[in-house]
């Protein structure tokens, strides 16, 4: 069977669990070589062990731009370039600010905003010069929230704000890259079941509290991902926004 993504390379940052994990099975069912980036070697190992032979892994955590720059370019080098790059590690509390830690907050903004800066100025050079080659385009894609759309609620302070400004990023990156063909996507999905939402964090957003309204699977974000990577090359997905069916906010 020949995939839609044969002979591509894709980064997929937070890719240990939840979309990440999702997303870079599904980039590799459609042929993609997918280069795993998380800091938990063990779960990246279990899912290059799924996948197969198309998939490495590459411990990293994305706040330090060194040790970002440097896996970016050992996958460039093995690989002849990198095709995609999906900025999807992430973290959140929902603390009000009259009760939140300072240190919770440098997190979200050093993983949500400085990750996705770190990676993909790590990446973009790589990103142009695939899309000078033969297959004409290459693609970021950021996992945003809808919490970058619109503040949902009090708590959603700091993590809106990076989650904004990752928006406003990704759209100047968009006019810049737009004439090297370069495509600049960003995924803004509602409350999806996995690790940030159902581990019963403290104050993480909470998908159990929300199960009478359903809540998204990882694949349902993944799909969307997935479908911006494979349109064809005229085509740019600038921005896709997913609630499940009954999230009002
Ligand atoms: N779940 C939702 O309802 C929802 C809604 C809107 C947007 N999002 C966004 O979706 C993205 C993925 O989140 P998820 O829901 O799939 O949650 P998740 O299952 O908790 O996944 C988060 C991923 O980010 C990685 N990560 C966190 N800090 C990192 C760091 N410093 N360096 C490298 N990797 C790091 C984690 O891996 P390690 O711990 O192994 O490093 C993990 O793979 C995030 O950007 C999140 O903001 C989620």
């Amino acid at each position: 069977m020949t995939g839609r993504l044969d002979g591509t390379t894709a980064v997929v940052t937070g890719a240990s669990s939840g979309i990440g994990n999702a997303t870079a099975r599904a980039l590799a069912a459609e042929g993609a070589r997918v280069a795993l980036f998380a800091r938990r070697r063990d779960k990246l190992e279990d899912l290059a062990r799924e996948i197969g032979g198309h998939a490495e892994v590459h411990e990293v955590d994305v706040t330090d731009a060194d040790a970002v720059r440097e896996a970016i370019d050992s996958v460039a080098r093995d690989h002849g370039g990198i095709d995609v790059l999906v900025n999807n590690a992430g973290y959140g509390t929902m603390d009000p600010a009259s009760e939140a830690d300072l240190s919770e907050w440098r997190t979200m903004v050093d993983v949500n905003l400085n990750g996705v800066l770190a990676t993909t100025h790590a990446a973009v050079g790589h990103l142009s010069k695939a899309a000078s080659g033969a297959r004409g385009i290459a693609d970021v894609v950021t996992v945003s929230s809808v919490a970058g759309r619109t503040v949902t609620g009090p708590g959603s302070n700091v993590y809106a704000a990076t989650k904004h400004a990752v928006g406003a990023f990704s759209e100047a990156l968009r006019q810049e890259l737009a004439p090297q063909h370069v495509r600049v996507g960003l995924v803004e999905p509602g409350l999806v079941d996995t690790e940030l939402t159902n581990t019963g964090r403290q104050n993480a957003p909470d998908a159990s509290s929300a199960s009478e309204m359903g809540v998204l699977e990882a694949d349902d974000i993944a799909d969307a991902i997935v479908y911006i990577v494979t349109r064809p090359p005229r085509t740019a997905i600038n921005e896709v926004l997913v609630r499940p069916v009954e999230q009002t906010r």
